[in-house]
């Protein structure tokens, strides 16, 4: 049974609970509190983590003009909080106080700046109940998936509080006697975060984690859409004992954020989580000061289905790949390729295990599926079904919007679906698995191959060569074999193509926020 809008007990009226400073808003224009996100953001008050302001300098900050935004709760449309809209000039204060706080935090040495990490790290554990209530809040995924984003997210932080202590030079055989060549890695300085609201926690640990380590600072953006867990997540790292500075958090107007961080000549570095098309201007616009960029941007993860697969795994792997945060993350499977002699059954097993899946408000317990994000995102999901319908397409199970209203869809399954439709070349970000049908383990691989983007792919075969066959000629970054769910802080997450730049997590992911300097000693042989 799942909680509609409807079986929702509203109270209160149109008033402010609290202060500016932690305002939970109900406006008579928009739906009221329902009881159960009422008492989850009152328990989140008063354990001091609902926080509001952004963080410059190591002070809680309004915006300067006193602006906010709103922030929902995609599950009901309710507002859950007004919270500080930042621009231009906060975020070039926010710039300037970690400016100055990297002379103190990168001279610090990786022992003590790897134990306020730990520390953090031990917060955020701490606290993991209440940082997934806040995310299931703002973001909608079930509770239960929530919670073990606040573990996928604190494990970059405990990792990078290890890493730190690794960051390991050379020394070179000289070239000449007389000399001695060294190579040094050094922090590259500022850092500018922005950040997704697919994952409110994980996707800004992830990059936090190797800055902090390595000895750079931050300015956080979190998304607009989800920005409480981020400033709880800073709230917690100033009790780890994070100086003033080294972490900043702005929110608000986006644009005038990004343009602040990229214009800045102190800001060295660009970290980026999100849209393939945001990512193309963020790269140009960090050119002018030639910043280091990452960027982790969009997929159309094609999950490969051969005849020699265990159907059973093939099913479950899929699955995990596809219905994982209800479609939006971006190594989702967007493309489900089925070979021929598999393709029905799979579809039929694959359409049970789908029709099992629970649609429902996260903090609903057995809930697996919760909201899109927003009507855009519902719209978005409508219009590829439509256009898949019209070339021939056939929905075998959902195909709409699920009862429930708001922006809950059903988990929905749709075959005869080809490459050349808009499902196929775009990414859905939604509850929809499409089935290709397949000949051969070439066509596989053509049509895997078949986009401009390379961030995560799936293959389901009982094969050892052909799984090595055909992970090697995959062009993606990111390659689960039997296995839907890959993602860790060991391995190194990252695209190829047109899905980004660089690494994130593991070893790799220190080296996005380190410069490697080059030291000649000269005159060595003198006595
Ligand atoms: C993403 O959707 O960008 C990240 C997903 C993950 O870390 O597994």
């Amino acid at each position: 049974m799942v909680i509609g809008a409807a079986a929702r007990v509203a109270i209160g009226g149109c008033r402010k609970l609290v202060s500016s400073h932690t305002s939970l808003l109900v406006s008579s224009q928009c739906r009221q509190m329902s009881m159960d996100a009422q008492s989850v953001s009152e328990k989140l008050r008063s354990s001091g983590l609902l926080r509001t302001q952004g963080l410059i300098g190591g002070k809680w900050i309004d915006s300067y003009d006193n602006k906010t935004i709103k922030v929902n709760n995609p599950a009901t449309g309710e507002i859950i909080a007004d919270v500080a809209c930042m621009g231009t000039k906060e975020t070039n204060d926010a710039i300037a106080s970690s400016y100055e706080a990297f002379t103190s935090w990168s001279r610090l040495t990786a022992g003590e700046r790897s134990k306020i990490l730990r520390r953090w790290y031990d917060l955020l554990i701490a606290h993991k109940e209440e940082l997934g209530q806040l995310i299931t809040l703002e973001q909608g995924k079930p509770l239960k998936e929530a919670i073990g984003e606040v573990a996928y997210g604190a494990s970059f932080i405990e990792y990078y509080a290890e890493e730190a202590k690794r960051v390991y030079g050379d020394i070179i055989p000289p070239n000449l006697s007389d000399r001695r060549l060294l190579v040094l890695k050094q922090p590259v300085g500022v850092v500018g975060a922005i950040a997704p609201w697919n994952f409110p926690l994980a996707m800004i640990t992830r990059k936090v984690g190797p800055a902090l380590a390595s000895g750079c600072t931050v300015v956080v953006k979190p998304s607009e859409l989800t920005p409480l867990t981020a400033l709880a997540a800073a709230e917690l790292a100033l009790q780890a004992g994070v100086p003033p500075g080294a972490l900043n958090v702005v929110m608000g107007n986006a644009p005038e954020i990004g343009d602040a961080l990229l214009s800045s000549r102190q800001v060295r570095k660009i970290t980026f989580t999100g849209s393939t098309a945001v990512g193309k201007k963020l790269m140009a616009a960090a050119a002018p000061t030639v910043k280091k960029v990452s960027l982790e941007l969009g997929g159309n993860a094609p999950s490969i289905v051969f005849d020699d697969a265990d159907l059973d795994v093939a099913v479950k792997g899929t699955l995990a790949a596809k219905f994982r945060n209800s479609g939006q993350t971006c190594v989702c499977a967007n493309r489900v390729l089925v070979q021929d002699g598999i393709y029905d059954k799979f579809a039929e097993a694959f359409s049970e295990a789908v029709q099992k899946l629970e649609v429902g408000d996260g903090f609903k317990e057995g809930t697996t599926q919760g909201p899109l994000i927003n009507d855009a995102a519902v719209q978005k999901v409508e219009s590829f079904i439509q256009d898949a319908v019209s070339k021939g397409a056939k929905i075998i199970l959902g195909g709409k919007r699920h009862s429930l209203g708001s922006t809950f869809y059903e988990p929905t399954v749709i075959r005869d679906v080809s490459n050349d439709m808009l499902m196929s070349k775009e990414e859905i970000f939604g509850p929809v698995a499409p089935l290709i049908r397949f000949k051969t383990e070439e066509d596989a691989i053509r049509l895997a191959n078949d986009t401009i983007a390379g961030l995560a792919a799936y293959i389901f075969t009982n094969s050892v060569q052909r799984s090595w066959r055909v992970f090697e000629a995959l062009e993606y970054g990111l390659v689960g074999v039997n296995e839907g769910l890959i993602s860790t802080e060991v391995a190194p997450f990252g695209g190829v193509k047109q899905s980004g730049l660089g690494r994130e997590g593991s070893k790799y992911g220190m080296d996005e926020y380190l410069e490697i300097k080059y030291v000649c000693l000269g005159d060595m042989n003198r006595h």
